[in-house]
């Protein structure tokens, strides 16, 4: 390394160093599924597979550090998130091609029922992929019930009918959150990488549902021979 690149990199770890204590800050209060071990985790997997697919690991772990601050759910508004995240970025980063990747990231990665614009850089792609897998296999399994319990929805209610109900609409089950969202999301991974992993995790799903409703479904003739 040069000592440009050498000075560069400490410049960048520097950053990071900073990054995770602001955000472990800001998620303290969360129990819907934002807490600081989702942060750790999507940048965890962001780092791997921006490795696979060779895309810049700063850019990756510095996004995914930050894209729940800005969350409208723990926010006032969605702008009010924006600007906050914004904010701390010119406090941090002198480079201005990195705070607008960032932003830019950060801004259009949610999920948000489908209806975001494709990501257009390889580096925003691989965040989102790792915060889509997150939402995936065991663990997303257990933020799915989490998030239900913290807004107080049901675990499942047989033959419901949500579908005149918003995306963020409140009161749906947490079994119905799998078809309206997770077993929807192998097929709109962005990286090769990421499809391979959340092809392992979607399997776990489809497992975990199989047998809900076996076990459901025995609770109920128990139910009926009992009286
Ligand atoms: P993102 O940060 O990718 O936009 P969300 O904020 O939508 O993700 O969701 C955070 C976590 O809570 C995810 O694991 C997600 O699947 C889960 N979740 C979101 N909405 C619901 C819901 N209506 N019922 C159950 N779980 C949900
Ligand atoms: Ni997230």
């Amino acid at each position: 390394m040069n000592r440009r690149t050498e000075q560069q990199e400490a410049i960048r770890v520097d950053i990071i160093q900073k990054a995770e204590p602001y955000v472990q800050q800001q998620l303290e209060h969360d129990h819907s599924g934002h807490d600081w071990w989702h942060i750790d985790r999507v940048r965890k997997l962001s780092i791997e597979i921006a490795a696979k697919e060779g895309a810049d690991p700063f850019v990756c772990e510095l996004a995914a550090l930050l894209h729940d601050v800005a969350d409208e759910k723990l926010n006032d508004s969605k702008q009010a998130g924006l600007d906050k995240v914004e904010q701390w970025l010119h406090l941090h980063v002198n480079d201005p091609d990195v705070i607008t990747h960032v932003m830019t990231i950060i801004a259009t990665m949610s999920y948000n029922g489908g209806q975001n614009p494709p990501m257009e850089t390889l580096e925003g792609q691989v965040v989102q992929d790792a915060d889509r897998l997150d939402a995936l296999g065991a663990i997303g399994i257990a933020r799915t019930f989490m998030y239900a319990g913290s807004k107080g929805s049901i675990m499942h209610e047989p033959g419901q009918d949500y579908s005149q109900y918003e995306y963020r609409a409140a009161g749906k089950s947490a079994i119905y959150h799998f078809y309206e969202k997770l077993l929807k999301l192998k097929d709109l991974m962005n990286t090769t990488y990421a499809r391979e992993l959340a092809e392992v995790r979607h399997q776990w799903m489809e497992m975990y549902l199989e047998q809900f409703y076996k076990e459901w479904n025995v609770n109920d003739i128990q139910q009926n021979r009992g009286g």
